[in-house]
């Protein structure tokens, strides 16, 4: 009895453990889906159309984009590809025919198209050279497709089968097994026709910041009016200067070393020296308050020398933000998971004027002030309750310096109490008058 009890326990824990591993409170339900259509079908040869939506609230797919693949459970074949070309063709001797196999390889690796591919290899929602936007940003480029013809090069006749273990290339996600769902169903001829998938088969694929990195990516500091004090990021908060695991970094005023972009992956990054070594640090300065409203000034800094991040994000949980009144210079939308707690919104770039955070230097910076209304009852100076209790950059959480070193009010007591000289001018007075 005892045994079995320990045994379902272990079950459990391992059932839990990649579930908990997944999970990102701010976004419960985000996750990457590869959808599979097929669209025609003979004995031997499938028509594929494969999707690849992007349904996550604010992390996106950077540069340099997904990179799909798969393994084929036996001698499947790709004979033609459009949207997307496989990195290599592989081994295609033992195909007969008049034009060759597109990709033989037991496990095809993936890439999308650039944009402005020739026309005759586009379909519709390809050529994003993989990159993808979160669906709050950007809802019309969430979602990537390509098409294919596959068939099976085996002996026996039989069609290609569905393929496993599916990766999507990009650092912290995994992919589960392929699910069979409902056919999809496809809009024609301007939405007057409706037609329907043979058969569809859905993979989805979850992030985790555990998978993708093991030390974090951005910090946060703190300022506010009444107090002189300004709470840097803790020491070593994604790194210590030196440490043989940290980023290389440059002293201010030292020339960077000459790095060659590759189009096809990120420098490895290289930062400005700083007692935190995070490529990204925000700054929460509560800068007013006003009798019915207080204002925050919030600033992001890029501290990376060699990479620009086009359409980023920054999500903030903060309880007054379900009264955030106006905000300047960023776009915002709450995000609202649980319904009527409102506690969490997201602030982006605006198209063409601060989308992009440019790489360190006088120009990687971008700020906003935000207009809050002191909400009766849960308003207060105390405790630290005006700082963010959480921040999150491109999907990155933000480390915060600990509580116990926020900025203090003034201690009013302090200002009361009478300080050594009144008393003795005090004394002194009263000595006079006694005379
Ligand atoms: C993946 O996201 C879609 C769209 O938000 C959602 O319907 C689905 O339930 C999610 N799946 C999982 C396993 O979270
Ligand atoms: C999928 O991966 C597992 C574990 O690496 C492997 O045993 C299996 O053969 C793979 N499936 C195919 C179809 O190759
Ligand atoms: C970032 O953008 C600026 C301005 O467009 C450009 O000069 C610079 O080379 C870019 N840096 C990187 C690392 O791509
Ligand atoms: C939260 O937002 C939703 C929709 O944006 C709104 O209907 C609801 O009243 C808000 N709740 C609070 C407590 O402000």
């Amino acid at each position: 009895m005892g045994n079995f009890g320990l045994i379902l326990v272990l079950d459990l824990i391992f059932l839990i453990y990649p579930v908990v591993y997944g999970y990102d409170p701010m976004d419960p339900m985000g996750n990457i889906t590869i959808r599979w259509d097929v669209t025609t079908s003979t004995e031997v040869n499938h028509q594929i159309r494969v999707s690849i939506f992007n349904y996550q609230l604010f992390r996106h797919v950077e540069q340099p984009g997904w990179k799909l693949s798969w393994d084929w459970h036996g001698k499947e074949v790709i004979w033609q590809m459009w949207g997307a070309e496989t990195t290599e063709q592989g081994d295609c001797s033992a195909i007969k025919g008049d034009t060759p196999p597109h990709c033989c390889l037991k496990e095809p690796v993936i890439l999308d198209l650039l944009p402005g591919a020739p026309y005759n290899k586009q379909v519709v929602n390809c050529c994003k050279g993989g990159v993808l936007t979160s669906l709050t940003q950007d809802p019309e480029k969430y979602v990537s497709s390509f098409e294919m013809s596959i068939g099976s090069a085996s002996n026996d006749g039989s069609g290609p089968r569905m393929p496993e273990n599916f990766t999507l290339g990009i650092p912290g996600y995994t992919c589960g097994v392929a699910v069979k769902v409902p056919p999809t169903k496809f809009h024609e001829d301007q939405g007057r026709r409706q037609t329907q998938a043979v058969a569809t088969w859905d993979v989805i694929c979850s992030y985790s910041q555990f998978r993708a990195s093991s030390s974090p990516a951005c910090c946060v500091s703190l300022s506010a009016f009444y107090s002189e004090t300004i709470v840097p990021c803790s020491v070593c908060s994604c790194g210590c200067q030196g440490q043989r695991s940290a980023a290389q970094c440059v002293k201010r005023g030292e020339v960077p070393p000459v790095i060659q972009l590759g189009h096809n992956e990120l420098p490895t990054p290289i930062l400005e020296c700083t007692r935190h070594m995070c490529p990204i640090q925000v700054h929460w300065h509560v800068k007013q308050s006003y009798r019915e409203y207080w204002r925050v000034k919030m600033t992001i800094r890029n501290l990376n020398l060699v990479r620009n991040y086009s359409q980023w994000n920054l999500v903030v949980l903060h309880p007054n933000l379900r009264s955030i009144t106006q905000v300047f210079s960023f776009d915002y939308k709450p995000l609202d998971q649980y319904g009527d707690i409102n506690d969490t919104g997201m602030f982006y770039g605006i198209k063409y004027y601060n989308d992009m955070l440019l790489q360190a230097g006088r120009s990687g910076v971008v700020q906003s002030e935000l207009l809050l209304h002191k909400d009766a009852g849960i308003f207060t100076f105390n405790e630290g309750w005006m700082f963010p209790r959480k921040i999150s950059f491109n999907g990155y959480e933000c480390v915060l310096p600990s509580p116990d070193k926020y900025p203090m009010l003034p201690n009013i007591s302090q200002f009361l109490a009478p300080s050594i000289l009144t008393i003795i001018v005090f004394s002194f007075c009263l000595i006079l008058t006694m005379f």
